[in-house]
């Protein structure tokens, strides 16, 4: 229906503002496409400016993710429709239409997403994601793994979530390509 389209459009546009890139500017600090893994997300915006900017970054992707699908939920539409919602505002952040279609990697994005739409799976893969991180002080290993495991705990805890937990890890994989590249080399940074 006419409502679903105007909801992942309007996903897509709110997930298509880096945040990153804005609260870099407003710290002044140097644009996060320039330093570091040169990703617009949380993790990079940590490297630039510490844990204050890095928090802002990552609560605001995961509300741009959050809001749609709450949004969706208000107006009474399906776990499928809000699951298409949720990726709307994901792909917005992978493909900005605001930033030439270079964005980021969308785990912040996700996680809004995930905690609007599967509280209790994306309550798990975020432990699992701050497990990772504490042992071994790499964000993309903590992502990589954080949302392999998504089609898994969303198939026991909220299996009506599976598809979308099954895409979000594919996507999310790939654009982690980078990064694993740099792991198997043992190059990727540490915090
Ligand atoms: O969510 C992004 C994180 O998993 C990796 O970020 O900057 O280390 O490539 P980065």
């Amino acid at each position: 229906p006419i409502i679903l389209i105007a909801i992942c459009a309007l996903a897509y546009l709110a997930g298509s503002v880096l945040f990153a890139i804005p609260i870099c500017r407003l710290w002044r600090l140097p644009d996060p496409r320039a330093l570091g893994s040169r990703n617009p997300g949380a993790t990079n915006v940590y490297r630039a400016g510490g844990p204050l900017p890095a928090a802002l970054t990552l609560l605001l992707d995961a509300l741009k993710g959050a809001l749609p699908v709450w949004l969706a939920q208000e107006i009474g539409l399906s776990v499928f429709a809000q699951a298409m919602v949720a990726l709307c505002a994901v792909t917005g952040h992978m493909v900005p239409v605001w930033y030439r279609f270079q964005g980021g990697k969308g785990v912040a994005t996700a996680l809004g997403s995930g905690l609007a739409l599967a509280p209790l799976t994306t309550a798990v893969l975020a432990l699992i994601w701050l497990l990772i991180l504490w042992r071994w002080r790499i964000s993309a290993l903590a992502s990589v793994i954080a949302i392999g495991s998504g089609p898994v705990i969303s198939a026991l805890f909220e299996p009506e979530t599976l598809p979308l937990f099954g895409l979000l890890a594919i996507v999310i994989v790939i654009r982690h390509r980078n990064n694993l590249i740099r792991l198997t080399q043992g190059r990727e940074s540490r915090f």
